[in-house]
């Protein structure tokens, strides 16, 4: 039995560190509304001439870096992004050939937020059906190239980053199992409501901004992400309890901390990054791993659920042992 295995985790951020104080200056908000509201104390915006795939490669070294693998044994790229540098080609493919990779698929996953958890599973499954052996996944964004700057209501809540991982095949799990859901009645909560294909002038303008129902999304997310929990832990005959850090995607830390509370795990046991992020979208989830795996707090042999929930909605988790 083939199974697929973590062996390195990367991210990278850009250097601009914009704080609460910082968006005071911009927008009618403050530091303690945001803080209270959402945990977010500060995120990285990318400057002018940085973009989502500049960011990708940072995160994609610095994993295979980990790995202790080179780009010669890498046989397969996602990017899991909503803001990629082109329409096309993909963000896949600029990073395939920035990292002087030629050859092995790579393609872009677009689930939003659930981005990186939909790329981890679609890899999983191109290494158990012995397609792949060495893949390169990465979540990266610049969301803030889509936030419009004067709405209050959600541009002090995204920022840019990547997170990136290396998953080899190995004899013994790895991941256990995934579980992915969406469900596209709900397009409207969470979007933005232009497109190439619909009203390409709002793109020309600069005017495709992200619109959001911020209360209705915290409510669905609460609901689907202790949900989805709940799902992957019967999979595999597990209790909470077996669980030694769920890693969620980062939009608010009452979300986290509603999640939390719902499944009975102490905060403790929660990886928590968004007060320094903010929400990345499809790269919160490895940017969350990585960092918690830098500073010691995961270790290999530890049981991990990593969780997300996005536009679409899109919702899903991944149960795996590091
Ligand atoms: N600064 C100051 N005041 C603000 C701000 C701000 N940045 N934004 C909104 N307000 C005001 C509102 O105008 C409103 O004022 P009013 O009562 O006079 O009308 C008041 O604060 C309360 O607004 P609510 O929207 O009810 O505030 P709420 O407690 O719901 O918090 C928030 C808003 C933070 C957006 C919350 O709903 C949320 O986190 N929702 C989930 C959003 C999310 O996580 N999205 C992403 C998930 S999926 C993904 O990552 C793509």
């Amino acid at each position: 039995m083939i199974y697929s295995q973590i062996t390195g985790t990367g991210s990278c951020l850009p250097d601009n560190c914009v704080t609460n104080k910082d968006l005071e200056k911009i927008v009618d908000t403050s530091d303690v509304w945001i803080r209270e509201r959402t945990g977010i104390e500060q995120r990285y915006i990318a400057p002018k001439g940085v973009n989502t795939c500049d960011l990708a490669h940072g995160a994609a070294i610095h994993a295979m870096e980990s790995a202790g693998v080179t780009t010669r044994d890498i046989d397969l790229i996602i990017v899991a992004t909503t803001t990629a540098d082109r329409v096309f080609p993909s963000t896949a493919c600029l990073l395939q050939s920035r990292l002087d990779i030629h050859g092995c698929p790579a393609f872009d996953v677009q689930a939003v937020c659930t981005g990186f958890i939909y790329a981890l599973d679609v890899a999983d499954k191109f290494i158990r059906s012995g397609t792949s052996k060495c893949a390169l996944i990465v979540g990266a964004e610049t969301f803030s190239r889509i936030l419009n700057w004067e709405d209050r209501t959600t541009c002090v809540l995204f920022g840019d980053g990547a997170g990136a991982v290396v998953l080899q095949a190995n004899e013994e799990p790895g991941i256990y199992s995934s579980h992915l859901h969406a469900d596209g009645d709900y397009v409207d909560y969470l979007h933005v409501p232009c497109g190439v294909s619909n009203n390409y002038q709002a793109i020309i303008d600069g005017t495709a901004y992200v619109e959001m129902k911020g209360s209705e999304v915290f409510k669905m997310a609460v609901r689907m992400m202790g949900a989805v929990v709940d799902e992957a832990l019967e999979a595999n005959d597990m209790v909470r309890s077996d669980i030694d850090w769920l890693i969620p995607h980062q939009a608010n830390i009452r979300i986290l901390s509603a999640t939390a509370k719902k499944l009975d795990l102490p905060m403790e046991r929660v990886v928590a990054t968004v007060a320094q992020h903010g929400n990345t979208s499809a790269a919160s989830i490895p940017l969350a791993l990585d960092t918690a795996v830098r500073d010691g707090r995961v270790q290999p042999g530890q049981t991990l659920l990593l969780e997300g929930f996005g536009g679409g909605f899109t919702w899903g988790a991944v149960l795996l042992r590091f």
